[in-house]
């Protein structure tokens, strides 16, 4: 045991954090995950009171009094609100870090497409809330080792994070990302889809929270065994009065199509630029589905049908970042740990 562990774990507590577009979750080494909470705040805007964080911010969406605004300070896998982020996550870290000599060292997730300034922003947001140093990591290199993955290894992998605000793809090898991708379109695009479409073919007005549970309930990306019908309240966009409608799966299906295919088509090109002997290894071994998205039905199915390679997806697949960031905090003080060399400290 060196003496950089000693001083890390007896005078603070590192801490690994995912701030999703969705969901945040928080890992301390050596208790693991202590925190899963929405990303949403919700704020007074004449006061700029804080109202509430998480779960109670997030149950406040579309039904909040005008004076109270509900937002999501991530956008597209990238902090989108500053001083919003700044808020949300020091009420999130507050209400889990016991106070300790030395403030925490932090590793966070990065989507593949953040850019250098938005990564620098986290890394800002983070210090200012109460981080020593900050460590970043690739989502798809987290979900990977979260899933069990050896990520160290000499064998090509492909992983495809499917989140809320992107779907970041990777191929990896030896720790690293060797091809990395990412597109907007992932869990947040199928929900605002939905209302479009309710919206152009019902001329009805619906909700996100409602949208949201129309994906869950009903929504797929390969026909369920027999159809679903969900019935669906909203707004009449005509003269603004509450109407009811039903719903089907197949419908659902159809309005997801266009966006499988932008999924299918960046796992394609991702591959495609991938070195050969990468690829017979992925090919071998399948494609790699985590992230909240991965658990739309059927999308692992549909996926294979179109990459024609194996496509699999692993349990608590919101989860595999974060537990991947908590095994790297493990290894943060052994010297030449071959996956710290990918992330920087400010
Ligand atoms: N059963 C389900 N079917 C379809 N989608 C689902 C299901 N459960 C959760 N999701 C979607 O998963 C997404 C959240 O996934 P996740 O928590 O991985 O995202 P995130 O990490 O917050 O976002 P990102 O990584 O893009 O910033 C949401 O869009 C949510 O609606
Ligand atoms: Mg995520």
């Amino acid at each position: 045991m060196n003496i950089n562990f000693l001083v890390n774990n007896t005078l603070s507590n590192d801490i690994g954090i995912d701030i999703g577009t969705e969901t945040t979750l928080i890992y301390i080494a050596g208790k693991g995950i202590v925190l899963k909470e929405p990303s949403y705040i919700a704020y007074d805007v004449c006061s700029d009171k804080l109202e509430a964080v998480g779960s109670k911010a997030k149950e406040m969406l579309g039904k909040a009094p005008s004076c109270i605004k509900v937002i999501k300070p991530m956008a597209n896998g990238v902090i989108s609100d500053k001083d919003m982020a700044c808020k949300m996550i020091g009420e999130f870290i507050a209400s889990i870090l016991q106070k300790t000599i030395l403030k925490p060292r932090i590793i966070a997730s990065v989507s593949m497409g953040s850019t250098q300034v938005e990564q620098r922003a986290l890394c800002e947001v983070l210090k200012e809330v109460c981080a020593r140093d900050v460590y970043l990591i690739e989502e798809p290199l987290a979900a990977a080792a979260g899933a069990g993955c050896d990520i160290s290894l000499a064998r090509g992998m492909l992983i495809a994070d499917i989140g809320a605000g992107s779907c970041d793809v990777a191929s990896i090898s030896l720790g690293n990302s060797v091809i990395g991708k990412s597109i907007t379109t992932a869990g947040d695009a199928f929900t605002n889809e939905i209302t479009q479409y309710v919206k152009k073919n019902y001329a009805l007005d619906i909700g996100f929270l409602t949208a949201e549970n129309i994906k869950k309930q009903i929504g797929c990306a390969y026909p369920f065994e027999s159809i679903r019908t969900m019935t669906v309240y909203g707004s009449d966009i005509t003269n603004g009065m509450p109407r009811m409608i039903s719903l089907s799966s197949e419908e659902i299906r159809e309005v997801f199509d266009p966006l499988l295919l932008q999924i299918a088509e960046i796992i394609k090109t991702t591959l495609e630029d991938t070195p050969p002997e990468l690829q017979s290894d992925i090919l071998e071994d399948g494609i790699l589905l985590t992230g909240g998205g991965a658990k739309l039905y059927g999308i692992d199915r549909r996926l294979r049908m179109e990459t024609e390679i194996k496509v699999f997806v692993t349990e608590n697949m919101e989860e595999c970042v974060i537990n991947g960031i908590g095994s790297e905090l493990a290894k943060l003080d052994i010297p030449n740990n071959q996956t710290t060399k990918f992330y920087y400290s400010l």
